[in-house]
């Protein structure tokens, strides 16, 4: 057990975890809590540079290399900042964890998801989220979010449909299997039924700490 509280937000792109972080945020702070707002991958310095070679860098990257610098970029977070601020007693606030490492390098990217969930467990030695709220959305609706252009989807859209669509039942399927760490909100809702629902669950978790 730590001191603090940790939260993970996961779901596909589009979905609005930041908006919902924000809001959290706003509530852990009136609340007297000191909060640390972070994200993977890019949470520390060293983080942003593996971010600039996961995200920007042009070329492929080898299926296992990529699982691997996540994981890395997830060590280095969790070592230098994510535990210390549990230590002091604050909130974190993680825009995406290991639960995003094992839908996505797990699905559809040739990974066993049960091998990407070993190396991200190697890498933060084991530390959860005392909560991982998954905002969860159809993936043609995030990418009508992501886009908003009105236009029908093309080829390339259709196969990252398929592909959100299939991250998007990996997260479904961890958040079923274990329910105590998880809370599912149906991103359909508005933002502030949405919000309520975080209050409520954080409500209860700080209440047992
Ligand atoms: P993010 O910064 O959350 O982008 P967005 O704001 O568009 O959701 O994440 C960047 C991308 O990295 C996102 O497409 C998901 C991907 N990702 C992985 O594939 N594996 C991981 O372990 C993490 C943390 C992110």
């Amino acid at each position: 057990m730590t001191a603090g509280l940790f939260i993970s937000l996961e779901g596909i792109d589009g979905v609005g975890k930041s908006t919902q972080s924000d809001l959290l945020e706003e509530f852990l702070c009136q609340q007297g809590k000191t909060v640390v707002r972070t994200l993977e991958p890019g949470g520390t310095e060293l983080g942003q540079e593996i971010r600039h070679m996961l995200l920007h860098r042009k070329g492929d990257v080898a299926p296992r290399a990529e699982a691997l610098l996540y994981a890395a970029d997830r060590a280095h977070h969790v070592a230098t900042k994510i535990r210390p601020a549990l230590a002091r007693g604050e909130v974190v606030i993680t825009d995406r964890y290991l639960d995003s490492s094992v839908a996505y390098q797990g699905v559809g990217r040739a990974l066993d998801p049960a091998d990407v969930r070993e190396i991200s467990m190697f890498a933060v030695e084991g530390l959860l989220p005392d909560l991982t709220i998954l905002l969860d959305l159809e993936a043609s609706e995030a990418s009508a979010r992501r886009n908003q252009t009105g236009e029908a989807p093309d080829r390339l859209e259709s196969e990252k449909i398929e592909f959100f669509e299939a991250v998007r039942e990996a997260f479904l399927d961890m958040a079923e299997s274990e329910p105590q760490r998880w809370l599912v909100v149906d991103a359909r809702q508005t933002i502030e039924a949405m919000q309520a629902q975080i209050r409520e669950r954080v409500s209860q978790l700080l209440g047992s700490k």
